[in-house]
């Protein structure tokens, strides 16, 4: 056994879990839990009444959390110490949002007048595009900017852009992430290349994908509007300034971001251009204005009010002591139908570790498996499995308030909706006839905010990012790496070579992918 589940901690939240009552039976007992178990942060509130805990739970969680030095943890990211062990770096994403005007170290080094002067050339660089002084060859006005990148260069800023849709009020933005050259193939066909402006997004900028649709993109360019042109068609955004550089693009045209920025936590850097480009420079400072709100919330408030502690011990708890195999993320907002991809890379890249941070094989269980849809289109897909599967799933249920669209009879309906659900899962139904019988305790939380707009989804999301980092440090893995995706990157190099009829890239692959290479090489 590892030391974190023989500790006192653990194996009292495992006896407890044994003992604990079902969902009605915690309703019947104590009807004011209704009041009790609602906390508030950064504009946004989270109801968790309909999670399966008691008094007793949360203290044995705060328990847990003050075992495994939560609160230094916290402390060590804000610090800008390098709690990335396995690459040596800090995870400071929450620089990016921090425009107080005070020192963010990081490393012993003061970040924030870097992230200031990058920030400030996005800013104008966007301005120029929008209002038209940026003139793609042949003297025109940019009409449609396309972002190619992919991960976290690329779920964030469609993500937000998306969500945000509303206040969209540039040009006309596309994404292409897939080395699938579809998506390249459509923006050729439907866009025109004299007025389309790309932004090549990459922290590494080696990425397979987003190099091949780069070279894709520039060829289009070229060809349509000469090779002396191609500048006034390309920016970059990247860590690695060397490789900008081979690939072209003039210094003045690359916006910078730091190796202590992750992928999946970079919309808030330059990654996020993009989405300057769609909404301007005072939405996103707005967007940054509520993430670090959230960020303050999370540093300052006392645990068993902080909501990305609470979101993050009732994370593992459903994981690691109800064993709960999964996490179902359901928005009842349509604008919010890219965050669920967005929220699977961040939470399964960061927690889907099988190793501790001291390099032992965990002897439990991380991540669960994220997944969901918007509502009310999953009610009418997967909700049946959610409602009489003999698993149980519980479900972070997404609303707002207000709607931002004058269909309001309908915005009441869709709240009706994710209140109906969330009470038809804690309560079920008896009915004498199996199939019309809801077994009830299946747990939920619901998130709140006022109306879907820039500063309450900046808290949003910075909400998730901190819970996966609170379940990080409960778990004692690093949420910051990702070695798991090298393996399949360099497979896909030997198959590549194989195609090519590289013997000795063919002889380090297995039969079942040789024969596989031989039957796609094999004319039809
Ligand atoms: O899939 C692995 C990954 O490194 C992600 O973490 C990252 O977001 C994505 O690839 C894209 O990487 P880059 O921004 O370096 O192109």
């Amino acid at each position: 056994m590892s030391s974190l589940t023989s500790s006192p901690a653990w194996r009292a939240l495992d006896a407890h879990a044994r003992t604990i009552p079902t969902l009605q039976q915690l309703f019947a007992a104590d009807p004011a839990r209704a009041e009790r178990y609602v906390a508030q942060g950064a504009g946004v509130e989270l109801d968790y009444t309909k999670q399966r805990v008691t008094d007793e739970t949360l203290k044995l969680l705060l328990d847990l959390a003050k075992a495994v030095d939560l609160p230094d943890w916290i402390r060590c990211m804000f610090d800008g110490q390098a709690i990335n062990g396995t690459e040596n770096r800090a995870a400071m994403h929450v620089a990016l949002r921090d425009l107080s005007g005070s020192p963010v170290m990081v490393g012993g080094k003061d970040v924030a007048p870097a992230v200031r002067s990058v920030l400030e050339r996005m800013f104008a660089f966007a301005e120029r595009v929008r209002s038209g002084a940026w003139k793609g060859a042949g003297g025109q006005r940019i009409t449609d900017v396309v972002n190619i990148g992919i991960g976290g260069s690329d779920l964030g800023p469609r993500m937000v852009c998306d969500a945000l849709a509303s206040f969209v009020d540039g040009p006309r933005m596309h994404f292409v992430a897939n080395v699938d050259g579809q998506p390249m193939a459509d923006v050729f066909a439907r866009l025109d290349p004299k007025t389309t402006l790309f932004i090549v997004t990459s922290k590494t900028f080696t990425t397979q994908e987003t190099l091949a649709n780069a070279r894709a993109a520039r060829a289009w360019i070229a060809k349509n509007c000469g090779e002396e042109n191609v500048g006034k068609h390309f920016v970059a955004v990247s860590t690695n300034l060397a490789e900008t550089e081979k690939f072209g693009i003039a210094k003045e045209n690359v916006f910078e971001f730091w190796d202590w920025v992750g992928g999946r936590y970079s919309l808030w850097s330059a990654v996020g251009l993009s989405i300057i480009v769609a909404i301007g420079e005072q939405r996103f400072r707005e967007l940054l204005a509520g993430a670090h709100a959230m960020d303050q919330h999370f540093r300052t408030t006392e645990l068993q009010k902080n909501l990305p502690v609470l979101m993050g011990l009732l994370a593992v708890w459903n994981r690691s002591f109800l064993h709960c195999t999964s996490q179902v993320i359901a928005p009842y907002a349509q604008r919010l139908e890219k965050f669920v991809s967005w929220l699977q890379q961040l939470e399964m890249e960061s927690n889907g570790k099988g190793v501790d941070r001291e390099g032992k094989t965990v002897d439990y269980a991380t991540t669960p498996v994220l997944w969901g849809d918007v509502g009310t289109n999953a009610q009418h897909a997967f909700f049946q499995m959610l409602h009489q599967g003999p698993d149980v799933h519980p479900v972070d249920f997404i609303a707002a308030v207000e709607a931002d669209h004058p269909l309001k009879d309908q915005h009441r309906l869709l709240l009706a909706n994710v209140l109906a659900q969330a009470a038809a899962f804690m309560q079920g139904r008896s009915a004498a006839e199996p199939h019309r019988v809801f077994t009830g305790n299946r747990p939920s939380s619901l998130l709140l905010i006022d109306r879907l707009e820039p500063r309450s989804l900046g808290a949003l999301l910075a909400l998730y990012e901190h819970r996966t980092y609170v379940q990080s440090v409960l778990w004692n893995i690093n949420a910051f790496d990702q070695w798991g995706v090298e393996l399949g990157k360099q497979i896909a190099n030997d198959v590549l070579a194989a195609f090519a009829g590289d013997a000795a890239a063919s002889n380090k692959l297995d039969a079942s992918t040789r024969r596989l290479i031989a039957r796609i090489k094999r004319p039809s």
